[in-house]
C-alpha cells in the first residue's frame, strides 16, 4: 500500500509585541495608506528581550504542537526547522528547539531556502515518512526577522515580522497529506535580495557594521516581479499536472510577501478571495513561518480531504509549491 506524508496537527508562536504602521510611521518616513495599498500589512509581531533568538518562538511552537496532538517527544524521529535567522551559525536552531521540547531520540537540523524554505523542508520531511523511514517527523518554519532588519530603510523595514509554526508529519494510507511538489531554485537572483556580511565570504567585522552589511538588501520591484511570475507559474502547474480545476482547489496557501503578489497567483489559478489564506494584515512576512501560520490560523475551517496549493517564492531565489490531501476536520481539534 502506498504511504504519503499527513499534516496531522499545527502549531504556532507569535511574540505579543505589535509593531504597527503608526509607530513605523516614527521611524522612517511612510505612512499607513501607503504600507496598506503596496503590500496589505497592518501590523507585525517582534521578540522583543536580550539573548532571544528564532528558537524562543520555534520551541513554544513545537511544544504546542506536541500538546494539541498529543504526541510523546520520545517518538519523534526528525525534526527540520527551516530558518533564515537561526539563533547562531551553529548549532542548529533545530536541536536548540528539539532540546527545548524534550526531543531527545531524534536528529534535528536545519534548513535554509529563504522565504521558500518551509515548503523545501515540508517536501524533505515527507520523503523520510513515504520510503517508510520513519513516522513521525516535526517540520517548524521560525524567523526572528527583527533581527536583521534595517529600521532606517523605508522600502524593506515595513515588511517583516516575527513568528513561528509547525506541524507534524505521519503516515496515511488513505492517500492524504502530501502528493505532488514543484521546487525551484536560481542563484542568479542572488543580486537583488540577500544579506550581503556576516557569514564565510565577508565575516563580520566594525566595517561591514558601519556599511550596515548584516541587514536584509532587497530591489523589492525586482524581487516583485520574479515572485508574482514565480509563484503563480509553479501553482499552475502543480494544478495542471494534478487535474486540478479552481472548483478543486478549496484552499490556497500562499507565502505572505506581499498581498499584491498573493492576488496575483490567485488570479492565475482562477480562486476566488474566499479560498485564499490570508493573514499578512497580522504579521507581516515572517519568513519561513507564514505558510504554517496561515494553516494553524485557518486550521478549524478546514476539512478532511481538502485540496491545499501551498507556494512561496524567496531570496536566492527560490520558489515552488506543493498540492497536499487535509487529512482531519480541523473545527474538532479546535474545539478540544
Ligand atoms: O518574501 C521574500 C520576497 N520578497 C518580496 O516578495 C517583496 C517583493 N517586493 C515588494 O513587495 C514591493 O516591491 C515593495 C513593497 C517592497 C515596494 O513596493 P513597490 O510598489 O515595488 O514600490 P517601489 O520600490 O517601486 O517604490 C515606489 C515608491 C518609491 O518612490 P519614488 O522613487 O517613486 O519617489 C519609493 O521610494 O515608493 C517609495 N517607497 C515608500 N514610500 C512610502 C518605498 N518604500 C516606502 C514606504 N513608504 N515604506
Amino acid at each position: 500500500m502506498k504511504i504519503t506524508a499527513a499534516i496531522t496537527g499545527v502549531g504556532a508562536y507569535v511574540p505579543d509585541y505589535v509593531l504597527t504602521n503608526a509607530e513605523l510611521e516614527k521611524l522612517v518616513d511612510t505612512n499607513d495608506e501607503w504600507i496598506m495599498s503596496r503590500t496589505g500589512i497592518r501590523e507585525r509581531r517582534i521578540l522583543k528581550g536580550v539573548d532571544q533568538g528564532s528558537s524562543v518562538m520555534g520551541t513554544k511552537a513545537v511544544q504546542q504542537l506536541l500538546d494539541k496532538t498529543g504526541t510523546n517527544p520520545d517518538d519523534v524521529e526528525l525534526l527540520i526547522c527551516a530558518t533564515v535567522t537561526p539563533d547562531v551559525l551553529f548549532p542548529a536552531t533545530a536541536n536548540i528547539i528539539s532540546n527545548g521540547v524534550g526531543i531527545t531520540k531524534a536528529f534535528s537540523y536545519d534548513l535554509n531556502a529563504a522565504c521558500s524554505g518551509f515548503l523545501y523542508a515540508l517536501a524533505t520531511g515527507a520523503q523520510f515518512i513515504q520510503a517508510g523511514t520513519y513516522k513521525k517527523v516535526i517540520v517548524v518554519g521560525a524567523d526572528k526577522m527583527s533581527a536583521i532588519v534595517d529600521y532606517t530603510d523605508r522600502a524593506n523595514c515595513i515588511l517583516f515580522g516575527d513568528g513561528a509554526a509547525a506541524v507534524l508529519l505521519e503516515p496515511s494510507t488513505e492517500g492524504l497529506g502530501i502528493l505532488d511538489q514543484v521546487l525551484r531554485s536560481d542563484g542568479s537572483g542572488e543580486a537583488y535580495l540577500h544579506q550581503k556580511a556576516g557569514g564565510s565570504r565577508r565575516p563580520p567585522s566594525h566595517e561591514t557594521i558601519d556599511r550596515r552589511e548584516h541587514f536584509i538588501y532587497q530591489e523589492g520591484a525586482t524581487v516583485f516581479k520574479f515572485a508574482v511570475k514565480s509563484m503563480a507559474d509553479v501553482a499552475a502547474q502543480v494544478m495542471e499536472r494534478n487535474h486540478l480545476s479552481n472548483d478543486d482547489v478549496a484552499w490556497l496557501v500562499p507565502h505572505q510577501a506581499n498581498k499584491r503578489i498573493i492576488d496575483a497567483t490567485a488570479n492565475r489559478m482562477g480562486v476566488g478571495p474566499e479560498k485564499v489564506m490570508l493573514n499578512i494584515q497580522h504579521y507581516g512576512n515572517t519568513t519561513n513561518a507564514t505558510i504554517p501560520l496561515c494553516l494553524t490560523d485557518y486550521e478549524s475551517q478546514l476539512r478532511k480531504g481538502d485540496n491545499l496549493v501551498l507556494a512561496a517564492f524567496g531570496g536566492g531565489f527560490t520558489w515552488g509549491s506543493i498540492y497536499l490531501k487535509w487529512a482531519y476536520d480541523g473545527d474538532k481539534v479546535a474545539a478540544k
